[in-house]
Parts: structure tokens; sequence; C-alpha cells
């Protein structure tokens, strides 16, 4: 009996040491995951991201749109937004889109919280520029490789795309998709975005987009240009 016993004891021990050994084995590559470099972070983004499904099986659009106020501060007293109730100008426009064309809709939120003041936020756009930084966003809630049409909305920041778009466009191969980019500006109008999209995603159908000024984003006149824009569209 004693002897049973000391089997049973020992095939417990060695149970528990292998135990902790896989727990140290998933430390150590956590460890060493989290000082790989960003184009690892990135790659762990769009593996993420390629987990993410469509929300409605049978759509075929989907609406993506960046904008600062997308981030979690929004207790900023002057914000860069130009819409007078605070509300994002590139989000006004996603609304309006959705509401003719249907389909998904969903944020690109950064993972860092941009400062909603003015001069804050130029300032740390500005260094994103400067770096080519790839800014970090939350894992999205859709596949965009897995929708037909994918409208994808931005506010042009330094006569550009906000940088997080370029870690959208490393992240995503979007093959065969048709892309239909919308902006908001202060007079830059598109900034030659929809050609920088064409050469980032050469396989996908980009479409002329539409530029709205922010300072128009609200007005009747806007929504018009918006709905009249959507309509002609070229979508299946
Ligand atoms: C950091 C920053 C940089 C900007 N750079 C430009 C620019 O180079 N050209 C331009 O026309 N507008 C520029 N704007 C104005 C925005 O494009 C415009 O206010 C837009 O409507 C903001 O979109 P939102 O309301 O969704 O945040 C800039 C705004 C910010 C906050």
């Amino acid at each position: 009996m004693k002897r049973i016993l000391s089997i049973i004891l020992a095939v417990l021990l060695i149970a528990s040491l292998a135990a902790c050994g896989n727990g140290q084995k998933t430390e150590t590559t956590a460890k060493s995951d989290a000082t790989t470099s960003k184009a690892d972070d990135t790659a762990t983004q769009a593996e993420a991201a390629q987990q993410g499904a469509k929300t409605s099986a049978d759509n075929d659009i989907l609406i993506l749109y960046f904008s600062a106020d997308n981030t979690k501060d929004v207790d900023a007293v002057s914000t860069a937004t130009p819409m007078p109730n605070g509300e994002s100008s590139v989000k006004w426009i996603a609304d309006i889109i959705h509401d003719e064309v249907g389909g998904d809709i969903a944020p690109i939120i950064p993972s860092k919280d941009y400062p909603l003041e003015y001069n804050a936020l130029a300032d740390a756009a500005k260094a994103e520029v400067d770096n080519n930084e790839r800014p970090a966003y939350e894992p999205l809630s859709v596949d965009p490789t897995q929708y037909k049409t994918v409208f994808i909305g931005y506010p042009i920041w330094w006569y550009t795309l906000p940088m997080v778009l370029e870690t959208f466009f490393d992240t995503y191969d979007l093959s065969g998709v048709t892309i239909v980019p919308f902006n908001t500006h202060a007079g830059s109008r598109d900034g030659n975005t929809y050609n920088m999209i064409r050469e980032r995603e050469p396989n996908a159908n980009v479409i002329d987009g539409i530029a709205i000024a922010g300072s128009d984003a609200g007005s009747d006149s806007a929504k018009t240009q918006v709905v009249e824009w959507v309509k002609k569209l070229p979508l299946e």
C-alpha cells in the first residue's frame, strides 16, 4: 500500500513539474513577443484582425472610418474636429453613406488616445509623419478582405493620409476589393490620397472618392453632395 502511494505521489510530482515547464515557456514566448519589431506588431495585428468576422453574412459593403475622436479622450476643451457639436466630420459622412448603402460600419480605433486639442493633435500627427510611424490600431471587428466594397474615410492630416491609415494598408491586402475613399479637409481636398491608396493596394479597384471641407460637414448642401455622389457610384 505504501509503495502504491509513493508511485502515485511520484506521478503527481512529475505532472506538476511538466505543468510548471509549460507556464515558463509561455512566459518566455510572451516576453520575446513584447520585444519584437514594429513589423511583427503589425503582423500580429493582422492576424487578430483576420480573425474578425463579417457582422452580417450577406453584406457586401463595409464602411470603415478613422477620425481622431474615435479615441476615448473626448474631454478636450478645444476640439480639432470642425463640427460644432464636436462630432467627427468624417463620421458624419460615414453615417450618411451608411444610411444610403447599408452594409456594415466600423471605426478604426487607434491604440493610443490622440489629444483632441488642436495644437496638441497637430504636433502629435506631425511627429508621426516626420518619423514615418505606423501607429497601431485596435483589432477591427470585421475582416475587410471579405467584402466586395470597402468605403474608407479619414481626414487629411498634414497634407496626407493619417499615418494609422498607412498601418491599415500595410496590414491588409485588399486585392479584388473595390475601395471607395472619402475624406474631409481644410483646403487640401483629397491631398492625392486616392492615388496613394492605389499605390498601396495595386490589385484593388480604387474609385475616385469624395472630399468634403470639414467646415461644410453638417450642412444640407454637403449632405446632398454626398448622397448624389453615392448614387452615382458604380457599385454592383
Ligand atoms: C493634425 C491635423 C492636421 C491637418 N492637416 C490638414 C492638411 O494638411 N490639409 C487640410 O486641408 N486639412 C488639414 N486638417 C484639417 C482636417 O482635415 C479637417 O479639420 C477634418 O475635417 C477633420 O476631420 P474630423 O472632423 O473627422 O476630425 C488637419 C487637421 C488636423 C487635426
